[in-house]
């Protein structure tokens, strides 16, 4: 199967397309609800977003420091992406946006990007907790920060690079520990100039120089998801005699965690045919069946496997003893809780667990699992998907309450698993 287009290279290839003067083509964009929001919010601030194909995309830019005031709320839908990247962007714009999401998004912090947001000179008004919706009232002319992410997020450090992209002077931000570089990657593509150093003290130190001319006139190739590939790579895994190669993987070291964690359970997966794609590298993988034993996931690998925890766990259900994943309180402020989620839906379906304020240790069953459990998905795309792979290696059907999420991230999801050897079916 080949792996559909990158969730996080897709936002940001309409984005920063938005932010050329000029034409930016594109090709493998994800067509998935999370995209379509970021979409329709460019449209609204000014930017011309067509489609023009399966995957297909051109995107006409209004320059930086180019967006017209939107004449109506941003809907982000689901997307901590879209929500957190544009409020970095609509920041340095000197007009007011008002921005919303699903039942979903709207509980999940803000106050993370109003926070250094408001440090260069932005101002918010956002619910209790810095929920939204919000409005977000942009400074005529912001000021240049230095500053230390206390959380690891690509999003926040995206939002104040992209804060800073309209700002003058020099905007830089510190990552104790390194997240996703999919911003710092393509804004060079387009010409921006970002500076990474390493600090003594190990972090890294991200550089952007303000107002920039991005250029225009660029083919953008989004390489496939590894965190949508993590699905089918797990599924592979822990059904034995199984044999799949997901084509067209990113395999970014700032993404590829999963992998790592799946080699030390003993997983038999090969990277074939490395190549670079769109300024990212990418492979095939080859992920043959086999029986699975318990390993430690720890802390620092957290940033590069962030969102394939649930899938994680799935794999650990199957292994043989005690996968300790530790230092992931960031999963409560995804989607969902995602480690109560995970705890639940493990627990609906027969597997035994402890978790903690910030860790999860899951009781492989050393094979199949009794399964036979009805999992709330809780609008949690990825919840959705690690439970209907759960599954395939449980003794009874494993059901999901809400299959619609899926869409946000990966539609024919299904049809793709299916396609496998799966039964999934809607009912
Ligand atoms: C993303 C960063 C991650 C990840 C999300 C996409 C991005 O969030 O969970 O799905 O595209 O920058 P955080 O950086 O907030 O951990």
């Amino acid at each position: 199967m080949r792996a559909p287009g990158d969730k996080s290279v897709s936002h940001r290839a309409l984005m920063f397309g938005g932010l050329c003067v000029g034409e930016t083509t594109i090709e493998g964009l994800l067509e998935g609800e999370d995209i379509l929001s970021t979409a329709t919010a460019l449209r609204q601030l000014g930017v011309t977003a067509e489609r023009t194909g399966e995957g297909a995309w051109r995107v006409r830019g209004v320059g930086v420091g180019g967006f017209r005031e939107p004449p109506d709320v941003l809907d982000m839908g689901n997307s901590g992406t879209s929500a957190r990247l544009l409020s970095g962007l609509v920041a340095s714009h000197a007009f007011t946006s008002f921005m919303t999401g699903d039942a979903s998004l709207r509980r999940r912090p803000m106050m993370r990007v109003i926070e250094p947001l408001s440090r260069m000179g932005a101002r918010f008004v956002a619910r209790e907790g810095g929920r939204l919706p919000m409005a977000i009232t942009g400074a005529e002319v912001m000021l240049p920060i230095e500053y230390r992410l206390p959380v690891a997020s690509a999003q926040v450090k995206s939002a104040i690079l992209l804060a800073g992209l309209n700002t003058p002077g020099e905007t830089t931000v510190i990552e104790p520990e390194p997240t996703r570089d999919h911003t710092e990657r393509m804004l060079e593509g387009f010409g921006a100039v970002v500076r990474t150093s390493t600090l003594a003290d190990g972090a890294r130190a991200i550089t952007i120089v303000g107002q920039p001319e991005l250029a225009g006139n660029r083919h953008i190739v989004v390489p496939g998801d590894p965190s949508s590939a993590a699905f089918a790579v797990v599924a592979a895994a822990i059904r034995p005699g199984s044999d799949v190669t997901v084509e067209n993987v990113g395999i970014n070291p700032t993404r590829a965690g999963l992998y790592e964690s799946l080699r030390d359970m003993g997983a038999s997966l090969d990277f074939l045919n490395r190549r670079k794609m769109g300024g990212e590298l990418v492979a095939d993988i080859r992920v043959r069946g086999s029986a699975l034993r318990a390993a430690d996931v720890p802390p620092d690998r957290a940033p590069s496997m962030i969102d394939e925890y649930p899938v994680l766990a799935v794999a650990a259900a199957c292994a043989e003893g005690t996968t300790r994943m530790q230092g992931v309180a960031e999963l409560r402020a995804k989607e969902s809780d995602r480690l109560a989620s995970v705890a639940a839906g493990l627990a609906a379906n027969g597997v035994c667990f402890e978790i903690g304020p910030d860790f999860l240790h899951v009781h492989g069953m050393g094979g199949a699992v009794p399964g036979g459990g009805l999992v709330t998905t809780h609008l949690d795309h990825r919840i959705a998907m690690s439970f209907l792979v759960l599954g395939l290696a449980a003794r009874n059907p494993v059901a999901v309450d809400d299959g619609a999420p899926i869409n946000t991230s990966f539609p024919g999801f299904v049809a793709l698993m299916n396609g496998l050897g799966a039964r999934i079916t809607a009912g």
